[in-house]
């Protein structure tokens, strides 16, 4: 996590850094800190705790100049959120450094650097990279040689943003592990941790890879790479559509992209349906290929992603009829399991840069799968670089940490995927001509459940002053119950669980009394008699309910259960619709109580390290 922006011009930089940042906010934001080399080639640092709009409101107060600089935003995984350990990190008055990553090697460095008489003024494992730069600027005369040099000696992730006093006019970048791009402007460079952050200065980007080493000055961009080589890196031009970053009408940009569903899941169809099939040539060249030898599917992602991975698996396994596996990125990098022949490896990630799933990835390409395939919302993501297929989703950019619209689009996806493989194996051409009829039809279907605003705006009053609840789903809604419940404690705080509904007679039982909200999803399918006397349970205990039932089921409200009416579509796409209802309930409640929703606590919105 954290976030990195760097600038050399020849006008002044601190507030195209300071805009940056707060475009980079989304990586984190417990301390921001800014470096820039003043007229004189001094080095200026400012450092506050919290958000980007602190550091902005010190410089509006006391303000730095310089054309050359660096910028940071910070999630802190080594040492407290404070001033001293915010970056940027300085060696002496000559070298400042930003970094986003680990530095797993950070105790040896340190101790040899202090016993060369380095002193640190951090807990970070940052610091240690500024010394080890800094020293061996006593060797060479260049910057970027220092880099290189200091660089060769780190184990873990990083990307970073360098400049020195001695060096006016020159800016170095680095990435192994943690994402940097770099934006070429008019009389300007850039480098940044995404394209999102320089939306207002460019659109024409390098794509740094693995091992880049970057110089930049106002008018020239040479990449190398750690053997001092001088590496080709063609650029791309990026369309970023102005209206993507902002609120517009919406209090929160959650609230905003909750709202947006209909259109991710209309973009995410376009030019992939027709009336009645799914096109497969849509899906690149490859994909055919690589379809017809699939056999088998392991999924591998993290949070939400995770559980739209976990709702696939009930697709492709009953309407497919091959085996899936999914599991959990940060477990199944560290455990050795059997790849069945044929298998096709999935990632699923909004980002692409999440650190667990991009080394599950990097695991697999040695572990005798047929390919590997990414569902991501980012084209520029080292994911989507590194995988054989990529199937993006077109939901724009997502801001709320939270994640909402990415999670149906990625189900979108997730489904033309089993209509393209069900093909092959048991799905009949009469299911996939129902099932494109139905993701055809729901945008306007995500339209009508939207207007649930209203009803789980009032709702939220009865579960805002609880400090538990319990999802309840059953099959393809277990996981819609999982992702409520993620929803709802990662925005409002509130402790939420999620149990498959038949599980709860196994112990969790034992919790309900009349101070656990029971939060229930029915819709009209197989289950839906086994729910109900799961609901009974509930009921028999003093359980308060609340149920999102499907609106053709009939579901009354009575005393101890509410009920929520939730408009009715195709059986396999019902877990997207309701998944649309538990948004609008985490959302109000946790307007209600008035948490930072955008950006709660302790989260970041792109997890890149470990
Ligand atoms: O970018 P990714 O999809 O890989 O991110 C995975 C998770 O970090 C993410 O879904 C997280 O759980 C969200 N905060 C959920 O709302």
């Amino acid at each position: 996590m954290c976030g990195i922006v760097g600038v050399v011009s020849t006008r002044q930089v601190p507030d195209l850094l300071v805009e940056g940042l707060q475009r980079l906010e989304y990586r984190g934001y417990d301390s921001a800190g800014i470096a820039v080399l003043d007229a004189n080639q001094v080095l200026k640092r400012r450092r506050t705790i919290g958000k980007v709009k602190e550091l902005a409101d010190s410089l509006r107060s006391d303000s730095l100049s310089g054309v050359t600089g660096i910028a940071h935003t910070r999630w802190a995984t080594h040492g407290v959120p404070s001033e001293g350990n915010a970056h940027p990190h300085v060696y002496g008055e000559t070298v400042a450094l930003a970094h986003n990553g680990i530095v797993e090697n950070h105790e040896a460095l340190r101790e040899e650097l202090v016993g060369l008489g380095s002193e640190f003024t951090s807990d970070t494992d940052t610091e240690v990279i500024v010394h080890l730069i800094g020293r061996e600027l006593a060797n060479t005369d260049s910057l970027l040689d220092a880099v290189r040099r200091a660089v060769k000696r780190l184990e873990g992730a990083f990307a970073i943003g360098v400049i020195s006093s001695r060096h006016p006019g020159r800016l170095i970048g680095a990435r192994k592990g943690s994402p940097l791009v770099v934006g070429l402007g008019h009389g300007e460079n850039f480098i940044a941790s995404d394209v999102l952050a320089l939306r207002s200065l460019t659109d024409r980007f390098i794509l740094l890879e693995e091992g880049d080493l970057v110089e930049l000055t106002p008018s020239d961009v040479s990449v190398w790479n750690l053997d001092d080589e001088s590496v080709v890196r063609s650029s791309v031009k990026v369309e970023m559509r102005v209206d993507d970053t902002g609120k517009g009408n919406f209090q929160h940009y959650m609230h905003k992209e909750i709202h947006q569903q209909p259109q991710a899941v209309a973009a995410t169809l376009e030019g992939r349906v027709t009336r009645h099939r799914v096109l497969e040539e849509a899906f690149g060249v490859r994909a055919s290929s690589v379809f017809d030898r699939t056999r088998a599917i392991t999924i591998v992602a993290c949070g939400s992603s995770y559980y739209s991975a976990s709702i696939a698996r009930y697709w492709i396994e009953d309407l497919v009829g091959i085996p899936c596996n999914v599991e959990i990125a940060s477990e199944f990098r560290y455990r050795r399991g059997v790849v069945l022949p044929g298998s096709l490896f999935v990632t699923i990630t909004q980002s692409g840069e999440t650190a667990d799933t991009l080394a599950a990835l990097r695991l697999v390409k040695e572990q005798g799968f047929e390919a590997s395939l990414t569902i991501c919302n980012v084209p520029t993501s080292t994911t989507v670089r590194e995988s054989d297929l990529a199937l993006m989703i077109q939901a724009g950019p997502e801001i709320g940490v939270a994640s909402t619209k990415a999670f149906t689009a990625q189900l979108v996806d997730l489904m033309l995927l089993t209509i393209l493989l069900g093909r092959r194996h048991r799905m009949s051409e009469d299911t996939e001509r129902e099932l494109v009829g139905a993701l055809r039809g729901l945008p306007d279907v995500l339209e009508e459940a939207l207007k649930l605003d209203v009803v789980t705006r009032k709702l939220a009053q009865r579960l805002v002053d609880k400090h538990h609840a319990l999802f309840l789903g059953r099959g393809a809604h277990y996981p819609v119950a999982l992702e409520g419940a993620l929803k709802l404690k990662e925005i409002s705080y509130i402790h939420a669980e999620a149990l498959p509904a038949g599980e709860l007679k196994h112990g969790p039982l034992a919790l309900v009394d009349a101070e656990m909200p029971v939060i229930a999803v029915a819709p009209n399918n197989d289950l839906l008699e086994k729910l109900k006397s799961n609901l009974q349970e509930v009921r028999a205990r003093g359980g308060e309910l609340i149920v999102f039932a499907d609106e053709t089921l009939g579901f009354r409200t009575e005393p101890g259960v509410t009920v929520v009416e939730v408009p009715s579509v195709h059986e396999a796409l019902a877990p997207i619709v309701f998944t649309v209802a538990l948004q609008l309930l985490a959302y109000h409640t946790a307007a209600l109580k008035g948490t930072d929703l955008d950006q709660p606590r302790n989260l970041a919105k792109s997890v890149t390290v470990e």
